[in-house]
């Protein structure tokens, strides 16, 4: 059955949490029903559109890809990421967040930060929109940051963390992704917080765990973070599917009587 806010929420501490990412219909309409959860992340503009970061998806391109994944997964909770600076004060997260929910049905949001970002949470939870936080190591702003750091090293890190969760959850977040984050640390702020945790290079101990679904099924070849698992070679196979068939045409073997009419 479909999630819904109140049984993602009641999850805790009963069901681990599953989280893929898809940006089309035909990937959705294969993991619709897999999942508790499809996240239309603005990861699909490294991974589906070739760009170095995620930090040029815009809002249509995330209108137009929250549309076909939704045309795909019919039975499944879908969240789509707001994109880098369309939540940079109330006003223009309102602005943009309706625009997203007027303009799809998806059921939730994703905006990335902690305590600094509290008051976009509010202001869109207030508003009727569903949030989901995400914390840790953030890609809207790792250029900001310097790079792609692991959060969480320390004691005053993993506190950082900690008091970034319980600002969004009190702001009206209803599930909060944590990203590249020390295991140890990715247990503290799930102990810390009542709402569902979805780590990504978080560990064992979050509520639930997220892939990007290009990586986990091995399409995406430039690089394999640490913390993902293959659960398929898809690159391979498809190219190898794909010399196969240049082969059968360059020799004449196909079309063979099989495939004529
Ligand atoms: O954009 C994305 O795919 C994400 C995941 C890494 C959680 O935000």
């Amino acid at each position: 059955m479909i999630k819904t806010i109140t049984s993602i929420k009641n999850a805790k501490n009963s069901e681990k949490l599953v989280m893929i990412t898809a940006y089309d219909a035909l990937f959705a309409h294969l993991f619709d029903e897999k999942v508790d959860m499809i996240l239309v992340g603005d990861s699909l503009n490294n991974s589906f559109n070739g760009q170095k970061d995620t930090l040029s998806a815009d809002l249509e391109a995330m209108i137009y890809h929250t549309k076909a994944v939704l045309r795909g997964a019919k039975n499944t909770f879908v969240v789509t990421d707001m994109p880098f600076a369309s939540y940079i004060d109330e006003k223009t997260a309102l602005k943009n967040a309706s625009k997203i929910y007027q303009r799809t049905d998806v059921h939730a949001l994703k905006i990335e930060g902690g305590k600094e970002r509290a008051h976009i949470v509010k202001a869109l939870s207030d508003n009727s929109i569903a949030v989901m936080g995400h914390i840790g190591l953030m890609p809207q702003f790792a250029r900001s940051d310097g790079g792609f750091k692991v959060k969480g090293k320390d004691e005053a890190s993993t506190q950082k963390l900690i008091d970034d969760a319980k600002a969004i959850e009190d702001a009206g977040a209803f599930c909060i992704v944590i990203e590249g984050v020390k295991e140890e640390a990715g247990r503290a702020i799930t102990e810390a917080v009542k709402i569902p945790t979805i780590g990504i290079g978080a560990g064992r101990y979050t509520d639930g765990q997220v892939l990007v679904w290009s990586d986990m099924l091995g399409f995406f070849e430039e690089f394999k973070p640490k913390f993902v698992k293959r659960y398929l070679y898809g690159a391979d196979l498809v190219k190898k599917a794909v010399e196969q068939y240049a082969n059968d045409v360059k020799n004449g073997r196909f079309p063979d009587n099989e495939f004529i009419y």
